[in-house]
């Protein structure tokens, strides 16, 4: 392998020019933006053209087949992860895909059984985890601090949060905000706690507020936002059980009347517990009740997303969100939806 790892671009979209390619330029002595492809054919070569990427290819079939490119970076709509990882495994590149995994728990198993056929490298782009917050719970939680940690709640309530375009397209997202960000909070807390196999899920999606005009408040675009349709839920419940005993409480929404919660974990441990945002450990020092409050100083997750992934491949390592994990929370995603429209607990 050169000594830069040749990227080849599949969806540049917006998170791809404002978060993934960013990140890739922070970390220019280790990587080259080498190919870009886009169903939208004008917006891969201005992209191309912007930051001087050789080859500009018409899909993502022709850009997997170039030599020269060694991994690819995934960011198109949901509905063609699927796609664009069976093509990159064919091809033997190494993957970094955007969350969700897939539409589905059924893509999501294709999806790993050609990626471990192929020997490649992926990695689920599970950007929370890089947070420095994140990291620090984890390594208190590794080395034994919280004991059993048998209960938590993930939730993450945006009022008017909705984003605008395919995203409420459910022939292009599989989901609304249970798909869309639920993942990441319910990743987030499930690695907290060691992730624990899911056995079982009992949930709830509501519809009550649905398409809105609001004034006054900002909202994630897609580049595209013509032809707009609106399938998806608005918010979501759900209660997830575990293998080994353990429980998640989750709440999600796009759109809710009611306090806007951040992305946030909260984990209850034999020991101690804790809460990701506003970081703090509660625990016993010295026979008394004592909180202590981590400063997790400046972070940059995708930066550290994007070097993580790059040092994996180069080092043949195993990244820290594997095709696994992606799987494992895919099931806990669409048991989320088939557990509201069935209205019982599911087994996983
Ligand atoms: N990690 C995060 O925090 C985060 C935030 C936003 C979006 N996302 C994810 O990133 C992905 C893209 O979201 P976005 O907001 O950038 O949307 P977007 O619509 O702005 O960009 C998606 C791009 O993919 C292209 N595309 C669609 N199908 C394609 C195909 N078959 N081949 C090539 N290109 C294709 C579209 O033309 C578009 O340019 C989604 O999976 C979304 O869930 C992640």
């Amino acid at each position: 392998m050169p000594e830069k790892l040749r990227i080849g671009i599949i969806g540049a979209g917006n998170i791809v020019q404002s978060a993934h390619i960013p990140a890739f330029m922070k970390l220019e002595n280790e990587v080259e933006l080498k190919a870009v492809c886009d169903l939208n054919e004008e917006r891969a070569r201005e992209v191309g053209g912007k930051y001087g990427i050789e080859h500009v290819c018409r899909n993502m079939d022709e850009l997997t087949s170039l030599r020269d490119v060694d991994a690819v970076t995934i960011g198109t709509w949901n509905n063609a992860h699927v796609d664009a990882v069976l093509s990159a495994a064919k091809a033997g590149k190494h993957i970094l895909c955007e969350k969700p995994m897939a539409m589905t728990a059924a893509e999501a198993e294709k999806m790993a059984d050609a990626v471990e056929q192929a020997g490649v490298t992926f990695m689920m782009g599970f950007v929370s985890r890089f947070r420095a917050e994140s990291q620090i719970l984890k390594e208190l939680s590794e080395q034994g601090r919280f004991g059993h940690i048998y209960y938590a709640k993930a939730s993450l309530l945006r009022r008017r949060g909705t984003p605008l375009g395919w995203f409420t397209d459910l022939s292009k997202s599989g989901g609304g905000p249970v798909i869309d960000i639920g993942v990441h909070i319910i990743d987030l807390t499930w690695y907290l706690m060691g992730k624990p196999k899911p056995t079982a899920v009992s949930a709830a999606v509501h519809h009550e507020i649905g398409d809105y005009k609001t004034k006054g408040v900002s909202r994630w675009m897609a580049l595209d936002t013509d032809d707009l349709v609106f399938e998806t839920e608005d918010s979501a419940a759900a209660f997830i059980r575990f293998e080994n005993g353990a429980t998640m409480a989750v709440e999600v929404s796009w759109a809710i009347n009611g306090q806007e919660k951040p992305i946030n974990a909260t984990i209850y441990g034999s020991r101690a517990g804790a809460n990701l945002d506003p970081l703090a450990v509660y625990g016993e020092e010295a026979g008394y009740l004592a909180d202590t409050f981590p400063n997790p100083g400046e972070t940059a997750p995708f930066v550290e997303e994007m070097r993580h992934f790059v040092s994996c491949v180069k080092e043949g390592r195993q990244p820290l969100a594997s095709v696994y994990d992606g799987v494992q929370v895919q099931k806990m995603l669409n048991g989320i939806y088939q557990s509201a429209e069935e209205g019982r607990e599911i087994q996983l």
